[in-house]
């Protein structure tokens, strides 16, 4: 079953297609793809972008989505094995996941980290549990990584850039956030660009920011297979200088997963690293962009977010794009 869980999973040129059917679908965004299917949009947590997207982009192909958020208006779901259920879960994802599989043809799924233990958390439990269980392909809408956004990232690069974004000078900033978040966006941020080729650097304040060490290797074997590199880096200087591409993302550092009350003072002197036009002043004429939601004035100024180089709405708008792709090959191919 082919199932788009992580790009990582999906070759190159599997990549390259779905960007090309997604240009195509901004030409032309009526298509009967999925005429008479319909898609299951499973949200444990908020969005904006992705349910909209999702469901608009079903319509335009011809197909339906459903939307559920369970513990609100559907079951709470067990994803344990073996465990006796005598708690708050009403029905285990093993009956879930089948249920849905004789109703839909698509099983779309957002289930962010529960922020207590980054070591059970980094299983994805959630979306493997419906992987595993469903017998019809499941898209990852955002767990511990975000890819749907990363294509929809790369698109606006390439609208930008041209396709071959080789030798491209791409900065992955860290940002401060009052909270700490995800760093689901950050992990794809640093996979897709090094997928590209591009000589990435991952700027944020102290080792403790560093991303999980699946999501380095990611970029180290993306490296040693596409070319370009991948740099860390705590100089804000230098990370900015003669960059082409500044992305920006606030996350948890990992060491305190769960121990938020510890990081928060460490964050808190961290509130320098907003995207600002000192910043992008330092950079080769770069564009910024964010996946959003975004705080402005906390992750970068109103004035790098309206300037002509932010192109996170058409990152945004590509959302809608390139999901339509997504969904029309996993049909297609199952
Ligand atoms: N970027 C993104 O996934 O937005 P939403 O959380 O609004 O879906």
């Amino acid at each position: 079953m082919k199932h788009f869980l992580n790009t990582q999973d999906w070759t190159r040129p599997e990549l390259d297609a779905l960007l090309a059917q997604a240009a195509a679908f901004k030409r032309s965004k009526i298509g009967d793809q999925l005429r008479g299917k319909s898609i299951a949009l499973v949200f444990f947590n908020p969005s904006l972008r992705t349910r909209t997207s999702f469901e608009l982009g079903a319509f335009q192909l011809g197909g339906h989505a459903v939307v559920l958020a369970p513990g609100k208006d559907a079951w709470p779901i067990e994803f344990e094995l073996g465990t006796v259920m005598d708690g708050d879960t009403e029905e285990h994802i093993s009956e879930v996941a089948k249920v849905l599989s004789r109703y839909v043809d698509l099983i779309a799924v957002r289930a962010f980290p529960k922020f207590q233990d980054w070591s059970v958390d980094r299983q994805d439990k959630v979306l493997k549990g419906f992987a595993k269980h469903a017998t019809v392909p499941v898209i990852n809408l955002e767990t511990i990584t975000h890819p749907c956004q990363e294509l929809a990232h790369i698109m606006a690069l390439q609208q930008r850039f041209g396709t071959d974004l080789r030798g491209k000078k791409y900065v992955l900033t860290w940002t401060y956030h009052p909270k700490a978040l995800n760093t689901a966006v950050a992990n794809s941020a640093l996979t897709i660009a090094t997928r590209f080729g591009m000589d990435v650097t991952l700027l944020c304040p102290t080792p403790d920011y560093v991303l999980d060490s699946r999501y380095m290797d990611f970029g180290a074997a993306n490296v040693a297979e596409n070319g370009g590199s991948l740099t860390v880096s705590h100089d804000i200087a230098s990370a900015y200088s003669g960059a082409d591409v500044v992305y920006a993302k606030s996350w948890g550092a990992l060491p305190y997963f769960g121990n938020w009350d510890q990081e928060k003072p460490i964050r808190d002197q961290f509130k320098h690293f907003i995207v600002d036009e000192a910043k992008m002043a330092l950079t080769n004429n770069g564009v910024f962009s964010h996946c959003l939601p975004l705080r402005r004035n906390i992750k970068a100024t109103d004035a790098v977010m309206d300037s002509p180089a932010c192109i996170a709405i058409d990152e945004a708008e590509n959302r809608l794009h390139v999901q339509k792709a997504i969904m029309a090959a996993l049909v297609a191919a199952n």
